[in-house]
C-alpha cells in the first residue's frame, strides 16, 4: 500500500470514529455494539432472577436445586453464520427479531425434577414472558440429547427506555450437561473413521445417562419426599 493510499485510509477510519452518523457502516456497528450490551444486560436480569430462586430454595427446603449456573453471550461470527444459513441478510434489525438465542443461560441442577421446578418458577413470575418451551427430556433428540429448552422475554429498564429482550435458557441435569459437551465436542471432529460407531455409542451413553438420573432421583425422593409434580405443575403454564 503506498503512502496515500494509506493516509486516506486512515483519515476514513478516524472519521468513521469520529462522526458515525456519516458512515452507514459504523451506525450499524455501533447499533450492534448497544444491541449485545443490551443482551447482556437480559442475561443479568434473568441470571439473578435463577439465582434468586436457589437463595430461597436453599433457605426453604434446605437443599440447592441449582449446581451452577453458565451464561455466554453469542459470538459474532456465530451470529452471521447463523443467519447465513437462514439466507436472511446480516443486519442489526435481523438479529433482533430472528435470533432467540444471542443471549444464552445454561442452569445445571442436581435432579430432574428440579429442572421442572426451577422452570416454573422462573415462567410463572409476572415479568417473564414464555416464548417458547422445547422439552427433549421428555421428547429426547434422536441422538439421546436431553435438556429443557426455553425462550423467554424479559424487560430490562435502560436509561431512556424499556426493552423487552428474548433470552434462552437450557436447563439439564449434570450428567445431561456432561453428555452435552461430550457430544458437542465431538460435533467438531470430522475425520473420524465410524461415525456410525460412534452416534451409536454416543445414544448408548445418553440413554445409561437418563437410566441413572433416575435413579439418582429416586434416591432423592426417598430422602427428601417427592416435590408434588413439579412436570405437571410447569407443563400447566405451557
Ligand atoms: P439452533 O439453531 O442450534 O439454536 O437450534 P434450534 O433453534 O432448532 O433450537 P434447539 O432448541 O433444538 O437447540 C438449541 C441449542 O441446544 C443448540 O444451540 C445447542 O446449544 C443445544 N443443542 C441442541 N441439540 C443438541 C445436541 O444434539 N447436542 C448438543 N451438545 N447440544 C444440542
Ligand atoms: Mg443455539
Amino acid at each position: 500500500m503506498n503512502e496515500r493510499q494509506e493516509k486516506k485510509d486512515i483519515t476514513r477510519y478516524v472519521d468513521a470514529l469520529l462522526y458515525p452518523e456519516t458512515n452507514p457502516f459504523q451506525t450499524e456497528i455501533a447499533q450492534f455494539e448497544e444491541l449485545m450490551m443490551m443482551y447482556t444486560c437480559a442475561i443479568k436480569e434473568v441470571q439473578t432472577k435463577l439465582e434468586v430462586l436457589n437463595t430461597d430454595f436453599s433457605v426453604r427446603y434446605k437443599r440447592n436445586p441449582i449446581e451452577f449456573i453458565t451464561s455466554r453471550l453469542k459470538r459474532p461470527a456465530s451470529i452471521a453464520a447463523k443467519l447465513k444459513a437462514k439466507k436472511i441478510p446480516l443486519s442489526v434489525k435481523a438479529i433482533k427479531s430472528n435470533l432467540n438465542d444471542a443471549a444464552g443461560i445454561r442452569v445445571i441442577c442436581s435432579f430432574i425434577d428440579d429442572i421442572y421446578a426451577v422452570a416454573e418458577r422462573l415462567v410463572r413470575q409476572d415479568d417473564i414472558t414464555l416464548i417458547d418451551a422445547k422439552d427433549y427430556i421428555m421428547h429426547p433428540k434422536p441422538n439421546g440429547y436431553r435438556s429443557l429448552h426455553l425462550i423467554v422475554e424479559v424487560p430490562v429498564f435502560f436509561a431512556d427506555h424499556t426493552r423487552d429482550m428474548r433470552v434462552e435458557v437450557q436447563i439439564r441435569t449434570i450428567a445431561m450437561d456432561f453428555w452435552a459437551s461430550l457430544d458437542h465436542q465431538l460435533k467438531y471432529k470430522q475425520d473420524v473413521e465410524n461415525p456410525e460407531e460412534i452416534t451409536a455409542a454416543l445414544k448408548k451413553c445418553a440413554d445409561t445417562i437418563a437410566q441413572t438420573d433416575l435413579d439418582m432421583q429416586a434416591i432423592k425422593n426417598k430422602i427428601y419426599g417427592e416435590e408434588k409434580m413439579p412436570i405437571k405443575k410447569f407443563n400447566n403454564l405451557l
